[in-house]
């Protein structure tokens, strides 16, 4: 447990800059972190939050500039390092194995710090610690299994299992819905004002910076802009300002005129889902909102092709979707930005270009060039022979919508398209989508956050359980919604 030492920090960057060849991710970083605060590390995609946390957690060494820890010098060598010397990460990507239990997890875990443990003993103390922590979890469930909800809790018992003084929070709330974001900084704000832990937080949700932070850094082009405060009565529209270095604006719904039925699902079945009936017109957005893990990950691979229905149709326009094969979805005009980028949006070894160009027939001479112009209108940090996964994670969610928007699809199946943008980013793609309609592009938009499909949809559809709960048209009564999602009809 931390000592109580409340005029030494915890953690003090001094001078730190990282370099990867051209690209300049820190410059002369400076920031301290102390016993039971909650510092925020503000920043733009690519601003360098990532890069900071992963030299601070062992994982990556820094160009030049040094680290403390309780004012003694740090210099983790490897993440092992870092928690023997009481500092974990929870990253920005989940690092847990699927296949494996949780028990498991945590015991492999323990097996790189070279701890001598049993399964047995794994599981009694991970249910321990999320008891104490207010949280049920399954120690004997395949992660994979799990809903991200519960993935996530597991990633922070996993990071608290080594009992760390310091512990930082690669945007832990990203995939999370409102309430259960709510649940989770609860835990994180104990873990700092009662358990005394230093805490450095890196969210693009200003919300809950204003909830729980006690003080704010903000970075951008890998410098300190704003140095760390108190986060006092600063206002979250007054964060992104700071943050962006001018406002952002909202983007803009104006009806369209709806046309013809361009998806069209009707009575959709399959083993863990349905009967589930929708339909989304030209030049319409629909939204579909609900906590995940009520059926949108089952609704999404059948959409794409991945899982058989038992019962029901999928049309698009007269065709039937399962007779698109994959590999022809963009040339048949239908966009498709997944949930799980990581995993099926981008190949990581390749190139960016490369990955812009996956399903075109595009000439190689003009790759680059086109690959060039599409990085610039969507502002991707990162050059066109640049691999994609040394891309940051909001600017690899940009590629993808580039890739899948470039073309004015007819259909577009966004499932999360803003997790993990900055405010910015967010508007910008928010307005694509939004225009795209006005060419008569029909948009499935499924979210998370109730309050992006409540400004950018003109229908909304909860989904409840592996069925519809419920349907909503303009204007929203978000407590309706809200309760429908509950599965309180
Ligand atoms: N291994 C690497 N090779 C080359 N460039 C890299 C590498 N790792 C990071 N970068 C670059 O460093 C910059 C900062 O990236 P970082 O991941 O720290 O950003 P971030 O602030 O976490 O952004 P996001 O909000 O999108 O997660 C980006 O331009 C990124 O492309
Ligand atoms: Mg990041």
């Amino acid at each position: 447990m931390p000592l109580n030492d409340a005029d030494t920090p915890a953690i003090t960057v001094a001078g730190v800059s990282r370099h990867f060849g051209l690209i300049q991710a820190l410059t002369d970083v400076s920031l301290e972190c102390h016993y039971g605060e909650i510092l925020a590390v503000l920043g733009e995609n690519g601003a360098g939050k990532t890069t900071l946390m992963r030299i601070l957690a062992g994982l990556d060494r820094a160009s030049s500039g040094q680290l403390f820890k309780r004012s003694e010098p740090y210099s983790p060598h490897s993440p092992r390092d870092a928690v023997n010397a009481g500092v974990t990460l929870v990253q920005q990507h989940f690092a847990l194995v699927p296949t494996m239990t949780a028990a498991e997890n945590i015991l492999l875990f323990r097996s790189q710090r070279r701890l001598r443990t049993t399964r047995d003993k794994a599981a009694s103390d991970l249910e321990a610690l999320s008891t104490r922590l207010g949280f049920k979890i399954d120690v004997d469930k395949p992660v994979g299994e799990m809903s991200v909800g519960a993935r996530q809790r597991l990633e922070l018992l996993r990071a608290l299992d080594s009992d760390p003084d310091v512990l930082l929070l690669d945007e832990p709330t990203a995939v999370l819905t409102d309430a259960e974001s709510d649940s989770l900084l609860e835990i994180v704000r104990s873990l700092a004002h009662d358990d005394n832990r230093s805490i450095v937080f890196i969210t693009h949700r200003l919300r809950e910076v204003v909830k729980v932070a006690d003080r704010v850094v903000v970075l951008r082009n890998g410098k300190v802009v704003v140095p760390a405060a108190p986060v006092d009565q600063r206002t979250a529209a007054e964060l992104a300002s700071e943050m962006v270095g001018s406002e952002v604006h909202d983007a803009i719904r104006t009806p369209q005129i709806i046309g013809k039925p361009r998806l069209i699902v009707d009575s959709l079945t399959t083993s863990e889902v349905g009967p589930i009936s929708l339909t989304v017109h030209e030049g319409e957005v629909l939204g579909i909102a609900g906590v995940e893990g009520n059926g949108q990950t089952e609704l999404e691979r059948v959409l794409i092709g991945a899982r058989h229905c038992t019962g029901g149709r999928v049309r698009f326009g007269e065709i039937d979707l399962a007779d698109i094969p994959p590999r022809r979805r963009i040339a048949s005009n239908i966009a498709y930005i997944p949930s799980d980028r990581e995993r099926t949006a981008l190949v990581g070894p390749m190139r960016c270009d490369e990955n812009l160009l996956l399903g075109r027939t595009t000439r190689l001479a003009r790759r680059h060039e086109k690959a060039k112009t599409l990085m610039e209108q969507w502002s991707v940090l990162g050059l066109p022979e640049s691999v994609a996964n040394t891309l940051s994670g909001g600017n690899a969610q940009k590629l993808v919508a580039a890739r899948e928007l470039e073309s004015h699809p007819e259909l577009i199946l966004a499932f999360q398209p803003t997790r993990g943008l900055d405010p910015g980013a967010t508007a910008f793609l928010r307005q694509v989508l939004l225009d795209m309609t006005a060419f008569g592009s029909a948009v499935l938009w499924v979210s998370a956050d109730l309050d992006e499909l409540l400004a950018v949809t003109d229908r909304i559809v909860v989904m409840y359980s592996g069925s519809i709960a419920g349907e909503f048209k303009q204007p929203f009564d978000r407590g309706a919604v809200g309760l429908a999602m509950a599965g309180i009809a």
